[in-house]
């Protein structure tokens, strides 16, 4: 048996537009365990030079849009004849409370952290429904996990992304399908501005009293992607040092 977890696995990742990102992370390490990891994000973000410098390959995709979603899976299905692994880790992160939100900011959040979910899982179940196996890791959020003091529309689209989760690995298990969810606390990514300060004071609401780095979430992306969580489906992994315990 081969020492790598992914040997020949064909992943595709969103969201993996900045190298200091959590798709990034994802993305090498995975590659490290031997995956032919296809990388995405944004043609205007990063992803490329990311993709480039991690030595993986790259595809522009938008996750909200249906029509992209269906190019990248004929593409990735073309050139590597199968999709064994999909990590839905785009997202939008939006701060803005009930009260000052307007509909156009809450519909953004939603389509990238809601919908771009629910067409990715669309897009590539039938292809691991035909082939009888395959893993989908979605990334939700603490904001997914609670409501106090969370942001509105992130917190309701994170929550969406737990109930997704749940019903398609209900729907998609008798053909072989785990649909599993991690969830993060605060990690430091390009997602948290303000900087060093703004990192001290979030490091001080955590119980473990420091951020994670991204290299502490993918590691559990890699258990849920791969064969060492064969038997574990519909659930969410909260990494976050005790943070909604
Ligand atoms: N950083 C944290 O503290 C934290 C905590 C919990 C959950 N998360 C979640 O982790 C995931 C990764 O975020 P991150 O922390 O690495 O931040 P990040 O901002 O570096 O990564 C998000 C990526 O999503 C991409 N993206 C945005 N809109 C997109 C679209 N329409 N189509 C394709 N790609 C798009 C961005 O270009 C970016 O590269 C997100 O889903 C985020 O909500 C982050």
């Amino acid at each position: 048996m081969s020492a790598h977890q992914l040997t020949d696995k064909v992943v595709v990742i969103t969201g993996v537009g900045s190298m200091r990102g959590q798709g990034a992370a994802a993305a090498r390490l995975f590659a490290a365990e031997g995956a032919r990891v296809v990388a995405t994000d944004l043609p205007s973000s990063e992803g490329e030079a990311t993709a480039t410098q991690l030595g993986v390959e790259f595809r522009p995709l938008d996750v909200t849009r249906a029509e992209e979603w269906k190019a990248l899976v004929e593409d990735v299905v073309g050139r590597h004849g199968r999709i064994d692994v999909l990590v839905n880790n785009a997202g939008l992160w939006c701060a803005t409370p009930l009260l000052e939100m307007v509909p156009e900011e809450y519909d953004r959040v939603v389509a990238v952290n809601q919908t771009g979910v629910y067409l990715g899982i669309a897009a590539v179940a039938p292809v691991m429904r035909d082939q009888g196996s395959g893993s989908i890791v979605n990334t939700c959020s603490v904001s997914g996990m609670r409501g106090a003091g969370q942001p509105f529309a992130y917190a309701a689209s994170k929550w969406a992304v737990r109930g997704m989760t749940r019903v398609a690995a209900h729907e998609l298990a008798p053909h072989g399908v785990r649909v599993n969810a991690v969830s993060p606390g605060v990690v430091d990514t390009p997602m948290i501005h303000g900087g060093a300060e703004v990192l001290d004071r979030l490091a001080a609401l955590v119980p473990m009293g420091r951020v994670a780095q991204p290299d502490e979430v993918a590691h559990v992306v890699l258990f849920l992607a791969g064969a060492s969580s064969s038997y574990i489906s519909g659930t969410e992994i909260s990494v976050d040092a005790a943070l909604t315990a």
